[in-house]
């Protein structure tokens, strides 16, 4: 629980950081649709110099400055949700994972534009700030929204065929543009599922323990080298998990 402690207060404290120079923070492309700002970089070395000073020995893999994997890993992303940050919309949140040999333990979202910080720790449960969240119960395909995200990672067409597939099953769709909000979405029941062709660690490491902390399911994202090179990712309710596997074509644990 110290590291679960820790990880709370330091994104709320990156997240407040993140939010100074939200909408302004000087942009660059790493990509095609693929931004980042100052401020990513500054409030990643603002986590992981934190990190670093309180767990000397743990290893660190963050979005902007890679890193290396170990036994007692944390997962970073500075801000998720760039492309929104950058032009001022207020959906993006600082995302701090940590997984222990290989089992995913701890997730924090901090979400400054509301200032809501989501948290849980593996056998206690999820939770957004006092309130304990759960999954949605809906077992109705036809009565579910499904977030789709999309990155440059994966062709187009794929992404295309994707959204065909949930919107012929009969899902309302979304693409809010932050992997952990949307996770933390299934969590919370504000969607019944999240769903992306390939997604990295330091988006969704913090976002899976919500989700099945919350009673929901995932694929198992940390499958072969996912921590290094990410995976495709479901999340679900225990209602939908066989039906999305199906339409996603990824398996889902269970
Ligand atoms: C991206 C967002 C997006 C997701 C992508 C991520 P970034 O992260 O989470 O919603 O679909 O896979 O790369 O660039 O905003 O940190």
């Amino acid at each position: 629980m110290v590291r679960y402690d820790f990880c709370r207060a330091l994104a709320r404290d990156a997240g407040k950081l993140a939010h100074t120079a939200f909408g302004t923070s000087a942009v660059s492309l790493k990509g095609r649709h693929d931004v980042v700002t100052e401020m990513d970089r500054k409030v990643e070395r603002f986590i992981r110099a934190a990190l670093a000073k309180r767990f000397p020995d743990d290893a660190i893999i963050g979005e902007e400055d890679g890193g290396t994997s170990g036994e007692r890993l944390w997962l970073i992303d500075p801000i998720d949700g760039t492309a929104n940050y950058a032009r001022g919309l207020p959906r993006y949140c600082v995302s701090i994972g940590y997984v222990e040999r290989g089992v995913p333990l701890l997730g924090v979202i901090y979400d400054p534009s509301h200032d809501w910080l989501y948290s849980a720790a593996k056998g206690d449960g999820a939770w957004l700030d006092g309130r304990r969240l759960a999954v949605s119960d809906a077992a109705d395909i036809g009565r579910a929204t499904v977030e789709c995200g999309w990155s440059t990672r994966r062709p187009a067409q794929a992404y295309v065929d994707l959204l065909a597939r949930v919107m012929h099953a009969g899902a309302a769709i979304r693409r809010a543009g932050s992997g952990a909000l949307g996770l933390a979405d299934v969590a919370a029941g504000r969607a019944e599922a999240y769903a992306e062709l390939h997604i990295n660690a330091w988006d969704c490491a913090a976002g899976i323990v919500l989700v099945t902390e919350a009673g929901g399911f995932v694929s198992d994202f940390f499958a072969g080298d996912g921590v290094r090179s990410g995976n495709p990712l479901i999340a679900t309710n225990a209602a939908l998990a066989g039906k999305l596997a199906e339409i996603v074509g990824v398996p889902i644990v269970r």
